[in-house]
């Protein structure tokens, strides 16, 4: 199967990486305090920026807030750096980008974040800045290409939701079948597909969920496995 490019998009960051430095807080993530995230707080007036465009709704931007999902992939990536030290990974969904920093961090040769959300790519960037991580951040749909040019793909989070969930699972169908590697992190959200999955570590880590901060210790990394 031919795998797509994946071309990096510029854009129109100056505004909202000012409002982000401004208004949001830049603090160590608890369980992976190696990585600090441009973070909300009940002041950080978020509504002001609007995300019917991408979502919807006024849903809170997923960007500002930290995900059992990515976290505990994160954690998980920090604790066995020789599973990407050296490899290509792609960050799928990356929000704020903490999943593809951690790689970034334990020795990835190439990072890539990709997310469809216009201000998720750009507080990644500033994210992967003040982290010192080599990111190359995308805003894009890929979903429904060919397999990109990477080793491994990493999904924090991603089966939240029923569609999205179907058109990631059939995405990542089409990666293992051109023999990519695919690691999942999730607090076990609705739309898991457990039965896809190969638990590889668990760990208790915090979660923004269904908009409240609790600790979680069903949080688990997970090979994606095919069809059986
Ligand atoms: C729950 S957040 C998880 C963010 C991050 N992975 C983490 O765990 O912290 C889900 C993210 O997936 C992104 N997303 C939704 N649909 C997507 C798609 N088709 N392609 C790429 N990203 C998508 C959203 O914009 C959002 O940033």
């Amino acid at each position: 199967m031919k795998k797509t490019k994946l071309v990096s998009a510029a854009d129109d960051t100056v505004n909202l990486q000012d409002f982000i430095t401004a208004n949001l807080h830049l603090v160590p993530v608890p369980s992976v305090p190696e990585i600090s995230l441009y973070t909300a707080h009940p002041a950080s007036g978020l509504s002001k920026l609007g995300n019917k465009d991408i979502y919807g709704d006024d849903h809170p931007p997923y960007w500002a807030y930290r995900w059992a999902g990515g976290t505990v992939l994160a954690r998980h990536i920090l604790d066995h750096q020789k599973m990407v030290a050296g490899r290509r990974l792609l960050d799928l969904g990356s929000g704020s980008g903490i999943v593809g920093i951690a790689a970034a961090k334990a020795g990835a040769k190439v990072v890539v974040s990709v997310d469809i959300d216009p201000h998720a790519s750009i507080a990644n960037r500033l994210n992967a800045a003040v982290n010192e991580a080599q990111v190359t951040v995308i805003c894009q749909d890929i979903l429904d290409n060919e397999p990109p040019e990477t080793d491994i793909i990493a999904v924090g989070d991603l089966f939240y939701d029923a569609n999205l969930a179907a058109k990631v699972t059939a995405y990542l169908d089409k990666c293992i079948a051109v023999g990519l590697t695919v690691i999942v992190g999730d607090p076990g959200r609705d739309y898991l597909p457990r039965e896809r999955l190969q638990k590889l570590s668990k760990y208790p880590v915090p979660d923004f969920g269904d908009g409240k901060t609790s600790s979680t210790d069903e949080s688990a990394v997970y090979f994606f496995k095919s069809k059986p």
